[in-house]
């Protein structure tokens, strides 16, 4: 889905700007989206685009001044689903280019990092940065610190609002600004990317839905990569998940499990959203059922 905005007359210079983001529980899509909207206020055109409703290679960035790509932290990387996307974006010639990460504790050099394969395309990476968010990730052995709740996100989100409406002036003014990519950012990258590629195989067997389930459909259709499937006898989880945490915290009653102990929904509490909601906004359609 595209959504098109046009900004009011201003007095500094008027840019086209193309959004592309992905987002698990909604917290990237929260951040774009009120990005889109403070650099509506400072004069630009903004599009936003997520990823799961568009293809790379239809991307034209002749058509944008600015290009912008945002996404969550995944240990120190981007989802894979939005690296396959930036893999197969069209080349730069020289676009400026903002990436914006969103982070539940510490980011790292994630937007840095996932910027490398862009530059040598041709973008320009003028702006890297973190939004912090809540988080969206606490489960066993992958995970050991909590979600956060969600009476913590209204001073979480009034302090995210400040930080975008700093990036939109930075961006509004191609202002060069980058985070994370200092000692302890590039530290905390190597080591977790390293983590991840050598014992994420251990730690992630996959997830399971337990007898709980109503079979209501919801993560079947929500899933970023279509992996999950109804069948006659379960809902299957297949091998293409790529940990965006979205069936598992918004199943409606929580029947989504990586291991026995995530059963105990007070100690593995599932992260609610950054509006309380599960995100994508579901519209009420009929279960899906596919014979396996
Ligand atoms: C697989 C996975 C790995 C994560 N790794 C990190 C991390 O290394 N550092 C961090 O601060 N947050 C981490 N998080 C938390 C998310 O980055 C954070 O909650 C993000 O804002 C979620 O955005 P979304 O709602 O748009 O998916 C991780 C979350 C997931 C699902
Ligand atoms: S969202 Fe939960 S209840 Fe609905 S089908 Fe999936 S596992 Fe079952
Ligand atoms: S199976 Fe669940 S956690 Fe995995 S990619 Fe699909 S929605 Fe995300």
């Amino acid at each position: 889905m595209t959504k098109r905005f046009h900004g009011v007359t201003s007095l500094v210079r008027v840019a086209v700007i193309g959004i592309y983001y992905f987002s698990g529980t909604g917290n990237t899509a929260w951040v774009a989206r009120q990005l889109a909207a403070r650099l509506i206020d400072l004069g630009d055109e903004v599009t936003l685009t997520s990823c799961e409703h568009a293809s790379a290679l239809d991307v034209d960035p002749a058509a944008y001044d600015v290009v912008g790509v945002a996404f969550p932290v995944h240990a120190s990387f981007a989802p894979l689903v939005f690296r396959d996307f930036l893999d197969r974006l069209p080349p730069g010639e020289g676009k400026p280019l903002f990436a914006l990460t969103t982070a539940g504790y510490a980011a790292g050099d994630t937007a840095w990092y996932a910027a490398q394969p862009l530059q040598a395309k041709g973008y320009d990476p003028f702006l890297l940065a973190n939004v912090k968010m809540g988080n969206n990730l606490h489960l066993p052995l992958l995970s050991p610190l909590p979600v956060t709740p969600p009476e913590k996100m209204e001073p979480l989100l009034y302090r995210a609002r400040a930080k975008i409406a700093q990036l939109a002036n930075l961006i509004q003014q191609r202002e060069p600004y980058e985070e994370g990519v200092g000692l302890t950012g590039r530290a905390l990258g190597i080591v977790q990317r390293g983590l991840v590629e050598r014992f994420e195989d251990l730690a992630f067997k996959g997830f399971w839905a337990d007898e709980t389930c109503t079979r209501c459909g919801w993560c079947v259709r929500h899933c970023p990569v279509h992996a999950i499937e109804m069948t006659e006898t379960e809902v299957a989880f297949g091998d293409k998940c790529i940990i965006c945490m979205r069936c598992y915290n918004f199943c409606p009653v929580q029947a989504i499990q990586l291991t026995e102990a995530t059963r105990d929904a007070e100690k593995y509490r599932r992260y609610s959203g950054p509006e309380g909601k599960p995100y994508p906004a579901d519209s009420v359609g009929p279960p899906i059922f596919r014979v396996g």
